[in-house]
């Protein structure tokens, strides 16, 4: 008889369009792992440690709209998830929800290959935004934050991060812009006023959209000013790889992360 398999789970609504499983299957494929990874759409984020511990998973993860949700209802937070207040991973250590942000420093991996970044703009002030803004805070990068409105600025005047909204903005000279709003996901909007952007592109060598599988009209405005381009995908594959670490408790290896890679892009 087969040994029974670990679970694991993304927990989201909507959920049927996540690439976590084909992601994560395909790494516990590669290293031999007794473990399966699903979908689980929640409706009620209040309910995720009750549903986590009652379906025995081993580990899962977290995304729209439910990471506050997670934060609020672990039994213990590890890491800058203390200070982002959402997490995207769970971990069932002897019955207890563990919890952690793998967003924030698979951002970081996702840049490195730009080489050195000191200044960085980033655009929106949503959830990824809070997450992005405290890793590179924690990096020593100088961070300042530019939003549509302002609202959701508070959290980052509470960290000491600037930030302003689009009336009041005053451009400097920065290394990379970032674009973390979801303009540009289903539309085709810019993600601030052209006038702005035309600006901080003009001094910048970097553009990185968190979006991912399309140029959006963010990065192909980056392109014509031959800022070097990236889109979200490492992102995604990197909060992915360092989840994956905790659910395996064990380091990933070149070949497994370009396994994760491959199956992340349907190949
Ligand atoms: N690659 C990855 O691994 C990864 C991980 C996480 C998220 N993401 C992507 O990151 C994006 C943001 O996610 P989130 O969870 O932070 O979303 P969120 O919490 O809903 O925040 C959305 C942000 O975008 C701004 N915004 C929305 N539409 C806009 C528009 N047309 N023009 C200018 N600003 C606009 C909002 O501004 P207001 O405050 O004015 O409404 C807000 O600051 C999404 O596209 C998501 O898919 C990618």
């Amino acid at each position: 008889m087969s040994e029974i398999k670990e679970t694991f789970v993304i927990f989201g609504n909507p959920v049927a369009h996540s690439k976590s499983p084909q992601m994560h299957n395909a790494g516990f494929e590669n290293i031999d792992y007794n473990g399966i990874y699903k979908k689980h759409l929640l409706e009620d984020g209040n309910t995720i440690k009750d549903v986590f511990l009652q379906n025995h998973y081993e580990g899962a993860n977290i995304t729209v709209p439910h990471k506050e949700f997670a934060y609020e209802n672990a039994d213990e937070v590890r890491g800058l998830a203390n200070e982002i207040k959402a997490v995207n991973t769970y971990i069932n250590e002897n019955g207890k929800v563990i919890a952690y942000n793998t967003d924030a420093p698979g951002f970081l991996y996702a840049i490195e290959s730009f080489g050195e970044v000191k200044k960085v703009l980033l655009l929106g002030a949503g959830g990824t935004a809070k997450a992005i803004s405290l890793a590179l805070k924690q990096s020593d990068i100088d961070v300042t934050v530019l939003n549509r409105s302002k609202g959701k600025l508070s959290f980052f005047e509470e960290h000491n991060i600037k930030c302003s909204t689009w009336d009041n903005f005053v451009a400097e000279d920065y290394d990379l812009i970032v674009n973390s709003t979801s303009a540009g996901l289903k539309d085709e909007y810019l993600p601030c006023p052209e006038g702005i952007l035309n600006e901080v592109l003009q001094s910048a060598s970097f553009a990185f959209d968190c979006v991912y599988g399309k140029v959006t009209p963010f990065l192909a405005k980056a392109q014509e000013n031959d800022l070097k381009i990236k889109d979200g995908e490492d992102m995604l594959l990197y909060q992915g790889v360092l989840a994956f670490e905790y659910f395996t408790k064990e380091n990933v290896n070149d070949e497994t992360i370009e396994s994760m890679r491959k199956a992340l892009k349907g190949e």
